[in-house]
């Protein structure tokens, strides 16, 4: 729901200003600074988190590890040569267990069918870590991003909500709150995979307006579009095949690979249906971006996506944006398997 984003968002600011100190280079920091630096929430500690994953990881599984550490606990990597499951042993059953031992599963899966039959089964709550269908960590994380750089886009309205002051406890919150962002318009050149599919779900919702270029055989799925128009999302998003008219007015640009994990087969079918969707300044300044634009990627990247002079450019927000994903998943650690206070409503999509 919109209030679980906004305070995952504030959660995830504010476990980020407490714990970016403690990890400043050893003996930087003096003695009377360390005494009154505040220690993130130890709500993990004596937890374990197994991380179910299927599916290759570099962010996801390092916000995983290095997050759960902070708060006091340890994520514990279970990929898919290492346990039964799949070969020997049903998602039922893997769950079962799993969640007989750990406090809670964060897991990458093929078919999205996998992690709902995971959270159907599981004793513990089970976030999404990817599926075929979404990835709700990486929305939060460019959210995050975008917040925290509101001050690139220009001023914020006077309207803009202060909602994030009060989300977390009800009453306004002393030290460092996330700051405000305008609405925005947010343009995706690029194939309709699950990064994407979240976008569709969340930023509409959040007041941002999407528009789409994608080719007309990789639309979204029925059910990615049943969950769009059940939660009003619709409204807010314009769809196409013509990267030129997606970017028009856009204050960010946003891709993702051509070819998801498990699409190697169809790399040239893709390559080719792909053509003319490579983000750069030409297409933008063509399309009439606005001439602030900022530019976002999920990661892992390959330059026909993306040229080289916006992704190592100045637009470019994709290492603070890799970087947030730590502070995310920690946030929903935090709340999710620490503390059991943010509904497990939805924790599967
Ligand atoms: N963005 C993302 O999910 O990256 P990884 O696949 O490296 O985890
Ligand atoms: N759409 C991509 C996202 C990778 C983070 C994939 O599923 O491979």
């Amino acid at each position: 729901s919109v209030p679980q984003i906004k305070r995952l968002l504030v959660h995830s600011h504010n476990l980020k200003q407490v714990s970016l100190p403690w990890l400043e280079p050893h003996g930087s920091l003096g003695q009377k600074k360390m005494q009154r630096l505040r220690l993130p929430s130890q709500s993990l500690f004596n937890k374990t988190i197994a991380l179910l994953f299927s599916k290759r990881s570099t962010r996801t599984r390092l916000s995983a590890e290095t997050g759960a550490t902070l708060l006091g606990g340890r994520a514990l990597f279970l990929g898919q040569d290492d346990i039964q499951l799949g070969v020997n042993e049903s998602p039922r059953d893997t769950a079962r267990v799993i969640g007989g031992m750990c406090q809670g599963i964060f897991a990458r899966v093929g078919e999205h069918e996998e992690i709902e039959e995971l959270a159907k089964y599981s004793p513990v709550p089970v976030l999404n870590a990817l599926s075929s269908l979404w990835h709700p960590t990486q929305i939060l994380a460019d959210l995050l991003t975008l917040h925290e750089n509101a001050h690139l886009f220009a001023a914020v309205e006077a309207e803009a909500s202060t909602e994030n002051d009060k989300a977390a406890s009800g009453r306004p919150k002393q030290g460092p709150t996330l700051p405000d962002l305008r609405p925005l318009t947010v343009a995706y050149v690029g194939d309709s995979a699950n990064v994407l599919h979240d976008m569709l779900v969340t930023y509409p919702r959040l007041g941002h307006q999407l528009r789409v270029a994608s080719p007309d055989q990789y639309r979204a799925p029925a059910e990615v579009w049943k969950r769009v128009e059940e939660l009003g999302c619709d409204k807010g998003i314009w769809w196409g095949n013509d990267p030129k008219e997606a970017v028009q007015g856009a204050d960010v640009v946003v891709t993702d690979t051509w070819i998801s994990m498990g699409q190697e087969a169809e790399k040239e079918d893709r390559l080719k249906a792909f053509t003319g969707y490579q983000v750069t300044e030409e297409l933008c300044r063509e399309g009439g971006a606005n001439p602030d634009w900022k530019f976002l990627h999920c990661l892992p990247r390959k330059p026909h996506e993306v040229d080289d002079e916006v992704f190592y450019g100045p637009r470019s927000l994709v290492f603070p944006e890799a970087d947030n994903r730590k502070w995310t998943i920690m946030a929903a650690f935090d709340l999710l398997f620490g503390k059991w206070d943010i509904s497990a409503e939805g924790s599967a999509a």
